[in-house]
C-alpha cells in the first residue's frame, strides 16, 4: 500500500497558502501552555491519585512528569522544523504517512476534545458548591451531575463548554488575553496553597509511602498524567505564532517546566500536611476510585477527612489544616481558572480539525475561516457542541483516562517521528535540536508505552474501539478524498 508521505516542503507551502493570522509571541505561548496544563489534574484528580497510590503519588507525579519532559523535548524539535498547525498529526504525516497521521489525528480528538469535556465536568464540581455557599441555592442533583454520578444531565458543564466555544468563535487574540488573566489566577492559587500547606508538612505523613505497592504508583501515574497534558497544545498554535522557530520551543518547554515545579510542591504539601493514605477495603486492598463503594466508605466519619474522599482536593487540604477562608478562595480560583484549560483544549482541537480538513481527510467546510473573525468558525461550533454533549453525561475520572490513552498514542508518534527525521533528513535546518536524542527519544516512547499499559482496562478498550472507528471513517471517507489521493491536487 502506498504510504502517502507528505513532504515537509509541501506541508510548509500549504500552510503559507491558507493560513491563520499570526498574533502570538513566546510569552503568550507559554501562558497558553500553562493555561492548558494546570487544571482538573491538580485541582481535582489529586484525590484520585492518592486513592490509587497513597503518598507514593509523589513518585507518580515524577514518573508522569519525566515522560512528558522527554516528549516535550521531542515536540520542540519537530514543532520548530514544521511550524504549522496540526501538531503530532502533521509531523506523523511527514514522517510515517497518511494512515499513521490519521490514527494520530483521531487519537488527538480523544486528547483535546475529551479533555475539554473532562475539565468542563471538573469545573461543574466546583461551580455547584460555590453557588450554594455564595447564594444558598443548591442546583438539583438531576441537573448538576451526569447519569453515572447520580444525576441526569450536567447543565453547568454544558454552560461552560458553550461559553468557551463562543469566546473562541470570536478570535484567538481576545481568547489569549483572557487566558493570561486566568493563568495568573491559578498560578497565584497554587502559590498560596504551597505557602499554607508546606509549613504544615510532617514526615510521618509520608509513611507508609506505597501502601498499595508499585502497581498503585504506576496506575496513579497513568491517571495523573492528565495533569500534565496540554503543553503540546502550544504546538497546535504554530501557524498563529510570530517567529515560531524560536517561540514554540520556549512555549513548550517553559510551560512544562513551570508546571512540574508547582506540581511537585503542591503534591508534597498535600501529602505532608494531611496525609494521603487510600481508603482501604481490606488490608492491602484499596477501593477503586470513582465507585459507589468508595463514596459509601467516605461517608463513614473515620474516612470523611481523608484526601481521597474529597471532590475539591486542594481546598480540602487547606480546610483540614484550618485555613478555611483561604480554602474558599482556592475553590473560587479553580472555578475562575479551569475554563482556561477548556479554552486551550478546544483551541487545539479546532486547529487539528482545520488541518485535517485542509488535507482533504475531513470535509472542506471544516477549514472555512470566518470573514470577520478570521477563525475556523464552523469547526469551532461543531467541536464545542460535541464537547458539551460528552461533558453533560460522562464522569470526570473516566473522561480523563480516555483522554490520556489518546494523548499517549500521539506522544509516542512524536517520539518516533523526531528520531526517524533525524535519520532520514539530517540536513534540514533545526532551530531547536532535542538534546541526547538517542536517550530522550526512546525514553519518551517507552515511557508512553509504560503509562498506557498502566491505564485501566476500560480506557484501553475505549482507545481500541475509537481507533477501529477512526480507521473505518478513514477508509470510508478520507482516503479517497485526501489531497494525496491519485488525481487530486497534491497526489
Ligand atoms: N492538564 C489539564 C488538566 O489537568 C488537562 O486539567
Amino acid at each position: 500500500m502506498n504510504l502517502r508521505i507528505k513532504s515537509l516542503d509541501d506541508i510548509l507551502a500549504t500552510a503559507e497558502k491558507k493560513s491563520l493570522h499570526r498574533s502570538l509571541g513566546g510569552v503568550q505561548l507559554m501562558l497558553l501552555g500553562i493555561g492548558a496544563v494546570i487544571g482538573t489534574g491538580i485541582f481535582v484528580l489529586t484525590a484520585e491519585a492518592a486513592q490509587k497510590a497513597g503518598p507514593g503519588m509523589l513518585l507518580s507525579f515524577v514518573i508522569a512528569g519525566f515522560v512528558c519532559a522527554m516528549t516535550a523535548l521531542c515536540y520542540a524539535e519537530l514543532a520548530s522544523m514544521v511550524p504549522v498547525s496540526g501538531s503530532a498529526y502533521t509531523y506523523s504525516y511527514a514522517v510515517m504517512g497518511e494512515v499513521v497521521a490519521w490514527i494520530v489525528g483521531w487519537a488527538l480528538i480523544l486528547e483535546y476534545a475529551v479533555a475539554a469535556s473532562a475539565v468542563s465536568v471538573g469545573w461543574s464540581n466546583y461551580f455547584v458548591p460555590l453557588v450554594e455557599r455564595a447564594f444558598g441555592f443548591r442546583v438539583p442533583i438531576e441537573f448538576a451531575k451526569g447519569p453515572f454520578a447520580g444525576g441526569v444531565v450536567n447543565l453547568p458543564a454544558i454552560l461552560i463548554a458553550g461559553l468557551v466555544t463562543a469566546l473562541l468563535y470570536v478570535g484567538t487574540r481576545e481568547s489569549a488575553r483572557v487566558n493570561s488573566v486566568l493563568v495568573a489566577i491559578k498560578v497565584t492559587a497554587l502559590t498560596v496553597f504551597c505557602f499554607y500547606a508546606l509549613p504544615a508538612v510532617q514526615s510521618a505523613n509520608f509513611e507508609p509511602f506505597m501502601p498499595l505497592g508499585f502497581v498503585g504508583v504506576s496506575g496513579a501515574a497513568a491517571s495523573i498524567f492528565f495533569a500534565y497534558v496540554g503543553f503540546d497544545a502550544v504546538s497546535t498554535a504554530a501557524e498563529e505564532t510570530k517567529d515560531p522557530q524560536r517561540n514554540i520551543p520556549i512555549g513548550l518547554i517553559g510551560s512544562l517546566a513551570i508546571c512540574t515545579v508547582f506540581y511537585l510542591l503542591v503534591a508534597s504539601g498535600a501529602i505532608g500536611s494531611i496525609g494521603a493514605q487510600p481508603v482501604m477495603q481490606s488490608p492491602g486492598v484499596g477501593f477503586a476510585p470513582g465507585t459507589p463503594e468508595l463514596v459509601a466508605a467516605c461517608k463513614i466519619a473515620a474516612n470523611a477527612a481523608a484526601l481521597p474522599c474529597s471532590d475539591e482536593a486542594l481546598a480540602h487540604v487547606l480546610r483540614q489544616i484550618g485555613a478555611t477562608k483561604i480554602a474558599s478562595l482556592i475553590g473560587l480560583a479553580a472555578f475562575l481558572a479551569l475554563p482556561s484549560v477548556i479554552l486551550t483544549m478546544l483551541f487545539g482541537q479546532t486547529r487539528i480539525f482545520f488541518v485535517m480538513s485542509r488535507d482533504g481527510l475531513l470535509p472542506a467546510a471544516f477549514s472555512k475561516v470566518h470573514a470577520r473573525f478570521k477563525t475556523p468558525h464552523v469547526i469551532t461550533l461543531i467541536t464545542g457542541t460535541s464537547v458539551a454533549f460528552a461533558a453533560a453525561f460522562l464522569p470526570v475520572g473516566k473522561l480523563a483516562d480516555f483522554s490520556n490513552a489518546g494523548t499517549l498514542c500521539a506522544f509516542a508518534a512524536v517520539s518516533i517521528g523526531v528520531m526517524v527525521l533525524r535519520v532520514r533528513d539530517p540536513r534540514r535546518p533545526r532551530s531547536f535540536r532535542t538534546p541526547a536524542l538517542w536517550f530522550v527519544g526512546p525514553a519518551a516512547f517507552l515511557g508512553c508505552l509504560f503509562l498506557f499499559y498502566s491505564l485501566d482496562i476500560t480506557s484501553k478498550l475505549v482507545f481500541l474501539g475509537w481507533g477501529a472507528l477512526g480507521l473505518t471513517v478513514y477508509f470510508g471517507y478520507g482516503r479517497s478524498r485526501s489531497q494525496l489521493a491519485p488525481g487530486r491536487s497534491g497526489g
